[in-house]
């Protein structure tokens, strides 16, 4: 058995991932969302021992709360202070992360970009732009900005970044008047924020994409929805696009093969996603037409009800 825990929990598509992988392999494994409340956390991690689990994936909140409770900390998980996945081996927990190198492949893989010279602009100052940072920076590049609303965040994340990798980052707040020339410049942009995120789907990064050049390639992180607000207007742009699909799929691929010492089918696992996405934008698409219809239908009611 295998699992994720998190809060909330009901949305992960991991289960799906890593259901089908089973499958295709013939293995005779299953893979549960696990909803954890915060005082549960410590019983949540013990279960993986007491239940014989082959190990678990943790998300949001928890990918630094869980450190404590485990035997050893691995590879980028240890540079990050923060864990996706956690094997239990006979009982002896170790965390890693493989958030990071899940980019790396989807950047390599899905759009043939090599980090190595090539000038980054991080936009957040979270965990996830934590991970990427790492990840990035031993691939090589040659210079990294973090462009951040609240600056002293960036600069926080910047020193960690000096301290732990020896590499002195520049930090930027999403309003500075330099993230211009700083835009020509970039080959690479990845929005690390939720900004644009389900069900905010109208709200993009500030940050002047009309400047880049024309082979600068355009990531965010986010998968929900695959095309952000900040991705279409990079299409408008001209420049290459990254949604977050493929960092999704590659973290859970490098997860597996840490539980099991397979490599997962990637076609299924990929498919399932692109599916279930599809699926649920066409959902969300007669969602809206419905709400549409009802609301010309009872429209003078809802209005009083906003007002
Ligand atoms: P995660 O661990 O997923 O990265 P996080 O630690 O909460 O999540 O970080 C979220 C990032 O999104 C931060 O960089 C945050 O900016 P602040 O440091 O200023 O809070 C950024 N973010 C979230 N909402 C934002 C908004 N509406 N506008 C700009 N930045 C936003």
């Amino acid at each position: 058995m295998y699992g994720i825990f998190g809060a909330p929990i009901e949305h992960s598509l991991s289960p799906l991932i890593h259901n089908i992988a089973f499958k295709a392999l013939e293995m005779n494994c299953v893979y549960l969302p696990f909803h954890v409340e915060p005082d549960n956390l410590a019983a949540a991690v013990g279960a993986i021992r007491g239940l014989g689990m082959g190990g678990v994936n943790v998300t949001i909140p928890y990918k630094e709360a869980v450190l404590p409770y485990l035997d050893r900390v691995e590879g980028d998980a240890l540079v990050t202070g923060s864990v996706n996945t956690i094997v239990n081996q006979d009982g002896f927990l170790s965390g890693y992360s493989t958030d990071g190198e899940g980019l790396l492949l989807s950047l390599e893989k899905e759009a043939g970009f090599h980090p190595q010279g090539k000038k980054v602009v991080l936009i957040g100052a979270g965990g996830a732009s934590r991970a990427v940072a790492f990840t990035l920076l031993r691939e090589g590049i040659a210079a990294l900005t973090i462009v951040n609303r609240t600056l002293k965040r960036a600069k926080a994340l910047a020193e960690i970044i000096r301290e732990r990798a020896g590499f002195k980052a520049y930090c930027l707040d999403n309003g500075d008047p330099a993230l211009k020339d700083l835009a020509t410049q970039a080959d690479l942009v990845i929005n690390a924020t939720s900004v644009g995120m389900a069900p905010r789907t109208e709200e993009k990064p500030l940050y002047p994409l009309i400047e880049s050049k024309g082979d600068c390639l355009v990531c965010d992180l986010i998968y929900r929805p695959l095309e952000t607000a900040f991705l279409q207007e990079a299409k408008q742009h001209g420049l290459r696009t990254l949604n977050g699909l493929g960092m999704l799929l590659y973290q859970g691929i490098l997860a597996f093969k840490l539980w099991t010492g397979l490599q997962p089918p990637e076609k299924p696992m990929r498919l399932v996603l692109e599916g279930f996405m599809e699926k649920s934008c066409e959902t969300s698409l007669r969602n809206s037409i419905d709400d549409e219809k009802q609301e010309k239908m009872d429209g003078p009611r809802n209005k009083q009800e906003d007002v």
